[in-house]
């Protein structure tokens, strides 16, 4: 090959591989970085981007190269010269990439290994995910339960996920982390936050009807302020039944499904709950009886327009909670609160 003609091949490679950087730095690909977790996984993102980035400026420059220089004339019929192959070329192509793909795995590796260790004073969240809301329990805070992941900032966490029905999936983007939640197995996933704010928590896998919808939030908070919504929380669920059934209605993601104005949930994928009063008397029973009969065994009465084995039915719940939540629905459905 003449020394022109190699000039020409690395200065069309140069021209594509700054074309390509330009496409990958200035074009924001990910979503803000919250997470300790996420600096491995940004890495791996990126080694293996830019070799990405290498390999196509090198393929690019050979074939624009080559499109140029080696074209057919409209008036030649005659066959190409016959090619044996190259041995030194054929073993560079194997190799390298050989080289290369091994890299990434053996970076990912770490990465891996890396993510899923814990500091030693971590946090335990227990995951629950079932058709079609999260939950959350923290069992070294008198196992208080939440809808919502509030996590203090810079103390790492072990979330412990479990699914009641078919599988889910636990990401938070921002985290980078994600997790499938399987029935009958206790998958883990570690967190370190790094920035406060609000962020969203997404079902990955597809669950069924109410898939799109198994949405909430993960707040990061102030270690005082986490401590404080902690002991905030725990005196609400030993408040007057009537408010402690708004707690238990928050707490289990109520909200993401049903709209109810005395506790600001604006949910559509179910019935709305200020109208209780017209179902009960719809499916012809007593608005208490029909309340917790809705919250234990959900397919007993399904109000017309909506699907069944929608909502999963909250048995499970310890009776005061129960009993504080029908009271509740009852009387917030009925004008009070
Ligand atoms: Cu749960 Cu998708």
């Amino acid at each position: 090959m003449r020394r022109g003609s190699i000039v020409q091949l690395v200065a069309l490679g140069v021209v594509i591989g700054a074309a390509a950087t330009i496409v990958a730095l200035f074009v924001p690909w990910l979503p803000p970085n919250a997470s300790e977790e996420r600096d491995g996984i940004d890495l791996v993102f990126w080694f293996t981007t830019a070799i990405s980035i290498g390999i196509f400026a090198l393929v690019g420059a050979v074939i624009l190269y080559s499109v140029a220089k080696f074209r057919v004339r409209p008036d030649d019929d005659s066959d190409g010269p016959p090619i044996h192959g190259h041995t030194g070329i054929e073993i560079l192509w194997t190799a390298v990439p050989a080289i290369l793909v091994t890299a990434i795995s053996v970076i990912s590796g770490v990465v891996l290994v890396q993510n899923d260790r814990a500091d030693s004073g971590h946090l335990n969240v227990e995951v629950t995910a079932r058709q079609f809301a999260w939950t959350f329990a923290y069992p070294q805070q008198g196992n208080l339960t939440s809808g919502q992941l509030r996590l203090p900032l810079g103390r790492s966490v072990e979330l412990h996920l479990q699914a009641l029905d078919v599988i889910h999936s636990f990401w938070v983007p921002e985290f980078g982390q994600k997790q499938d939640a399987v029935p009958g197995q206790d998958t883990k996933l570690v967190i370190t936050p790094t920035k406060l704010g609000t962020y969203p928590v997404i079902c990955t896998e597809l669950c069924g009807l109410g898939h799109a919808l198994m949405r909430t939030t993960a707040i990061v908070m102030k270690p005082a302020a986490f401590t404080a919504w902690v002991n905030q929380e725990k005196q609400a669920l030993q408040a007057p039944p009537g408010q402690a059934g708004k707690a238990v209605f928050a707490s289990n993601g109520c909200a993401s499904c049903h709209t109810l104005r005395s506790a600001n949930a604006t949910g559509t994928v179910g019935p709305d709950l200020d109208k209780l009063p017209a179902y009960a008397k719809q499916a012809g029973k007593p608005l208490e009886d029909f309340v917790r009969e809705s919250i234990v065994d959900p397919n007993a009465y399904v109000q017309p327009g909506y699907n069944r084995n929608v909502m999963p039915p909250f048995a499970n719940l310890p009776k005061d909670q129960i009993d504080s939540l029908v009271q509740f629905l009852t009387s917030s459905s009925k004008g009070g609160s």
